[in-house]
Order: C-alpha cells, then structure tokens, then sequence
C-alpha cells in the first residue's frame, strides 16, 4: 500500500523581527545576519502563544485543506522539543482543541528537530501495513526556537508549526518506501536544559555534526536504494534538495557538502536550481527546529516555478544530539497547485514587524511562564489547567 503525504498545514506566530534591526541594535554588520545567516526575518511568539496554539491551528489548515473530519484521524503525534508538560503531551491539548475522538493513539516524540521526522516515518509504517485500516495520521511539528539574548544563536531563533496529513491517498507526496538512511551518534552540540528555556549551544561544532550526520545519513540513503553508480552525479537524480534549515546558510553548506561527496568541482553551481525555493518560506521565518524542514518542504511546492510532477525530491533531518535521515519522495499531480492555494507568502506578509525593546519585553516575560502560579496553592481541588489559555487562543 502506498502512503505519503495528503495535504499540511502551517502556522506562524504573526509577529516577527526584521533581522537587519536585530543587527543594529547588537552593534553587527546587518549583512552577517542577513548575508552570513540567510536569514531576513524571524517568527518571535507572543507570551499568549505557546506549542499546542501553533499545533492546532497548522492542524486545522492541514484538516480543511483535505477535506479531513475529526472521525477520519486514528493517530495525532505532536513533534516537539517545546514541551509544556513533563508527563502530559502536546497531543492530548492538540487533541481537544480539534475535537478529535477518543478512537485515536494520541502521544508525542521527542529527538531536538527530528522528532517530527521520527512521528512521519512512524505513520507512514502505520498506514502501509494496512493497521490504520483508512484512518489518517496527524503528525505535527510545533516549536519556538529560543537562545539567549546577544548570543551567536539569537539571530537563529524562529517559531511555528507545520502539520502533515498522512494517508493512503498521497496527494501532495508519495513516500519511497525502504529509501531511507538514519544515522545517530551521541554528540553534545546543543541541547535544552531543564533548568533553562534557552537552548544550550556549541555553534560551529553542531555545523560540523549536521554535516557528519549528513554524509553519513546520505550514503546510507544509497545503500539502502542500492542504486549506485551509473552515469552523472547521484544527487542530480533528485529534482530538488531539501534540507533542516536551521538558517539559510546551513542549507548552502550542506548541499555543498553533498556535492562534493559527489565529486563536484562547482558544488555551488547546482544551488539555485535545487535548493534555492526551498528557502524562501524559512527565510522569512527562521528556524522553528521540529518543522523547518518540513517548512522548506512546503516552500519548495509554493515557491518553485519548475514542474516537479513525478519528479523525486530528497529530504534531510536532522536532530542535534543527534539523530539524522535521509529519504525522498515523489511529487504527486496538482501537488504545487494545492499549497499554492493555502496562501503561504500571503500568510507571512500579513504579519506585524515588532520592534527590538518589544521583542526583547517578550523574551523576558515568557522567561517567567512556567513559575509556579499562584493559584497553586488556592485550595484543596485546584487543577493546574495548562500553562496558556489555549482556547481562546485557537479561536481566533
Ligand atoms: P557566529 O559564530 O556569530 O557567526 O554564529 P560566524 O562568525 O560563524 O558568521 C556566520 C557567517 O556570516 C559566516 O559565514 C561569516 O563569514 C558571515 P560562513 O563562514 O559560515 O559561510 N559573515 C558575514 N557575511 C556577510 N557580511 C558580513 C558578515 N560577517 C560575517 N558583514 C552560529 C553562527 C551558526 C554558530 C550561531 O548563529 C549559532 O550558534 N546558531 C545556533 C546553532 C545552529 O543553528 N546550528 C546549526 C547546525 S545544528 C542544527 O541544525 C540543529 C538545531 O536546529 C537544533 C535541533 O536539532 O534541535 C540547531
């Protein structure tokens, strides 16, 4: 049975910071930012906003877009290194904001950004060994990117969601089955402390091991395809490149490195062509860890002008600490024609520019969001309901 992707949703929080101000206000050459980083603006959450608001409202894109009703969904898994609970999941909020019925496996992954990745390879099994008997799975990657205040990583920060409807009817994308390459290795790049909300990160050490976990995830790829050899470069046989985007640059990087692997003398000449429109989306947004690739994914079907009909696209996660994979797909008829028409540009440019002094308040605010609330102690009975108001959130 085949299955793939049949319709995703995204969501962003609509708030931004223009980069090129960020620079200014730390005293740095905008062009570091801007040029260096590949990265224009990035998505910064309000203090109401939190993973599950992102989840469910990308949810509810990927939903209406199919035509998907809450009875057709048999398994919702939430992505996330932005937890909000140590026991109760991202998905069982998600789950009651969307309705969805108790006849669902409801529960959440967690591996930095491969988490998502690690859900969609999941239900894909699920739907092709015939267990989900014609319901859909509903995985969805939600996350805010958080580094400290004037660290290197402050430029790099990001939020949002990105929601993936998989199913025996793959409209969007039809998965490869067996053409996949993992690759794991226990690396100490970044990681997010209990006792912090920032992210702890050794920079230019994680470029080097997502480009270790590339190489490696990538011939795995190969072997696994066993399709080696033959004429011309291996990764010419994907019509378009799409990487983990944790800023533009790291994506230019990473595709050189593959085509270097390949023997290329000119391992930038192809990145237009391959890699170019799968930036855009994320440019404007950032790194939103768990859904950035699946955020290039979704620009490279709104953003290409090539016809990728029946053409294969490679796709590479990766999770620091880390875990990686490699796989591809092929694009199904109408497939650019069905994201175009979610109005993706359209939902990133109706956002409002914050200025640095407000970005900055909201950092400091959400640095408090999970103190301990007063009503804590209000009396015998009291039930801690979640850190944010969510429904009103959602509703909007
Ligand atoms: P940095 O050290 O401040 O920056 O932080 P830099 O000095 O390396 O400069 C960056 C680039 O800007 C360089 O280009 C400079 O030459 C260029 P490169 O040499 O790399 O090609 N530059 C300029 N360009 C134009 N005009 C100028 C100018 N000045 C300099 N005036 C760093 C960079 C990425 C280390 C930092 O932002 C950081 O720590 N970010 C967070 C970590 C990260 O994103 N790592 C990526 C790989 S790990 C990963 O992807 C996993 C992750 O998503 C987490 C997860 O899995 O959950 C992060």
């Amino acid at each position: 049975m085949q299955a793939g992707l049949e319709s995703l949703g995204i969501a962003v929080p609509p708030t931004y910071v223009e980069l090129a101000e960020l620079a200014k206000a730390r005293g740095v050459a905008p062009g570091k930012y801007v040029d260096g980083l590949g990265v224009t603006r990035m998505a910064v959450p309000l203090v109401e906003e939190d993973t599950v608001t992102l989840a469910a409202r990308a949810a509810r894109m990927a939903m209406e877009a199919a035509g998907c009703t809450a009875e057709d969904v048999g398994m919702l898994v939430v992505g996330t290194e932005t937890a909000v609970d140590h026991s109760k999941p991202v998905s069982s909020y998600v789950q009651g904001l969307l309705g969805l019925t108790t006849r669902c496996r409801v529960f959440e992954t967690k591996h930095a950004c491969y988490g998502g990745t690690a859900a969609l390879l999941l239900a894909m099994d699920w739907v092709r060994s015939g267990s989900a008997k014609g319901k859909k799975a509903l995985i969805i990657c939600s996350d805010i990117a958080r580094y400290g205040v004037g660290t290197p990583g402050e430029p790099t920060q990001g939020a949002g969601a990105v929601a993936l409807l998989v199913s025996d009817q793959p409209k969007l994308l039809a998965f490869e089955t067996g053409k996949t390459g993992a690759y794991a290795k226990d690396v100490m790049d970044f990681w997010r402390p209990l006792y912090s909300k920032d992210a702890v990160v050794d920079g230019h050490y994680s470029v080097q091991c997502y480009l270790d976990a590339l190489e490696g995830a990538y011939k795995a790829y190969q072997e696994a395809a066993e399709d080696a050899g033959g004429e011309g470069m291996y990764s010419d046989r994907f019509a378009a490149l799409v990487y983990h985007v944790p800023y533009g640059k790291m994506s230019r990087k990473a595709h050189r490195h593959i085509r270097t692997l390949d023997g290329d003398k000119e391992p930038d000449a192809s990145f237009d062509r391959l890699v170019g429109p799968s930036l855009m989306l994320p440019s404007q947004v950032g790194n939103i860890y768990t859904g950035s690739m699946y955020l290039a994914l979704a620009s490279l079907l709104s953003c290409s002008r090539e016809d990728l009909t029946g053409k294969r696209v490679g796709l590479f996660s990766y999770g620091s600490g880390s875990c990686a994979e490699f796989f591809s797909a092929v694009v199904q008829p109408e497939a650019q024609a069905r994201v175009k028409a979610l109005g993706l540009e359209n939902l990133l440019e109706k956002r409002r520019a914050l200025s640095i002094p407000e970005y900055e308040a909201i950092m400091a605010a959400r640095e408090k969001l999970d103190d301990k609330p007063a009503e804590e102690t209000a009396g015998e009975g009291f039930r801690y309901q979640g850190t944010r108001d969510h429904k009103r959130i959602y509703a909007r």
